[in-house]
């Protein structure tokens, strides 16, 4: 792996930084309050290319490699992790399974706007009886010769009410279980197609989390992602990518935690010195840098290992599982290191502390990432 950022990177990383700076930083903290999507900020992010980076330019993507996604998501979630998810679960989950799996027709129809930012896209596998266990997918899709009748529910749809494009699995043969699902693209205005209700959630309080209902809705078959039955690797495999999109947006919360803290620290005086050169917090902030740069360093290991067309299933379950548990334990000292400050909403870390939380939750558990990770290590 070279440790050596290219030009193209630097470049990448910079653009997203100031994006956050200029764009996200304001209001992010009356938008969290006010559980208010940042849509004109989303599509700003559209218009600058971030969330259709790794695309192909044929499909109006950015032909970005994976390091170079890592980067910006980093910068991004350091100041608005509402904005990074849906940035991530368009990028990963939604541009990327069309891309990889899609025809011609539907790469021209969907991917090509969603790449360029024009829409973005909800990737709907979770039911209010199936999140971890997503085999047991209870939502179906009955094939009716030339269309597949779609029947119930998803639950935590992030871009549940702003999106236009949806990838919904969903059960055809209950008796071929995971072998039985098929990966369905439906349109916002398919008739039978409802949005259900809006979580009121801890924390990315301003990402635009729904409950969604399907009511007969008739999807064509040309609809259809990849083959029949082919539903659930296709839903495997987009994880694999999906993963190292919230492994670094785990990363950019942990970081954004980091330097809010060590800003405070410098500036922040107590018994005549500045709080950084008291050890219990500078062994704080020592713990928290070291462990956010081995973070940093299995998110890029497992993107470099993607860009090389290498399995990195393994590699970005342990991004997730890690990055994940750092930007959980490093906004917890983050709102240590500001005290009391640490605790009011202007100082941004309590904010920080709450968005850290769903990372260990959404795109597998932690324990999902586990299961994923020791069944790799027996297949070696
Ligand atoms: N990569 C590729 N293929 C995989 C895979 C992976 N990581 N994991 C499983 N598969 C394949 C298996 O090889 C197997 O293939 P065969 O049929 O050829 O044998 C098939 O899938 C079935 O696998 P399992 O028997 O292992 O399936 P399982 O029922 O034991 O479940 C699991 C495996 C890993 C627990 C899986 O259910 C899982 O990942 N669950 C978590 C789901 C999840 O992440 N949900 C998040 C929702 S999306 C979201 O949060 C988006 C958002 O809005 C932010």
């Amino acid at each position: 792996m070279d440790f050596n950022l290219s030009e193209e990177q630097l470049a990448v990383r910079d653009a997203a930084k100031d994006f956050a700076q200029t764009e996200l930083l304001p209001g992010v903290i009356d938008r969290d309050e006010e559980q208010k999507f940042p849509l004109e900020q989303v599509r700003k992010m559209g218009e600058l290319g971030f969330l259709g980076m790794m695309v192909d330019p044929k499909y109006g993507g950015g032909g970005m490699d994976t390091i170079s996604y890592v980067l910006a998501m980093e910068e991004i979630s350091k100041i608005d992790a509402s904005a990074s998810v849906c940035m991530s679960v368009n990028n990963s989950l939604v541009c990327w399974g069309i891309e990889k799996f899609g025809t011609e027709v539907q790469k021209e129809k969907y991917l090509t706007p969603l790449a360029k930012g024009e829409i973005w896209g909800a990737f709907c596998l979770s039911e209010p009886e199936a999140g971890s266990d997503a085999t047991s997918q209870r939502t179906t899709a009955e094939d009716k010769d030339d269309y597949y009748l779609l029947n119930g529910n998803k639950n935590w749809i992030t871009n549940g009410n702003t999106a236009s494009v949806y990838l919904v699995f969903a059960q055809t043969d209950k008796e071929k279980k995971h072998k039985g699902i098929n990966c369905l693209i439906l349109e916002k205005n398919m008739e039978g197609f409802i949005i259900g209700k809006k979580e009121n959630k801890l924390g990315i309080r301003g990402s635009d989390t729904h409950s969604l209902g399907f009511t007969d809705v008739k999807i064509p078959k040309e609809n259809r992602l990849g083959e029949e039955g082919e539903g659930f690797k296709i839903a495997m495999k987009t994880l694999n990518g999906g993963r190292i999109g919230i492994a670094s947006q785990a990363l950019g919360i942990a970081s954004g935690a980091l330097e809010l803290a060590i800003q405070y620290s410098k500036e922040r005086k107590a018994f005549g010195k500045p709080i950084h050169q008291h050890q219990g917090i500078a062994f704080k902030l020592s713990e928290m840098a070291t462990n956010i740069e081995a973070a940093r360093m299995l998110c890029l290991q497992a993107a470099f290992l993607k860009d090389q067309g290498k399995d990195y299933s393994k590699a970005s379950a342990m991004a997730k599982l890690f990055a994940s548990k750092v930007a959980m334990e490093s906004t917890v000292e983050a709102v240590q290191i500001h005290g009391g400050y640490g605790f009011v909403k202007e100082y941004h870390v309590e904010r920080l502390m709450r968005d850290a939380k769903i990372t260990q939750i959404y795109e597998g558990t932690s324990e999902i990432q586990k299961i994923v990770i020791s069944r790799e290590l027996m297949n070696e």
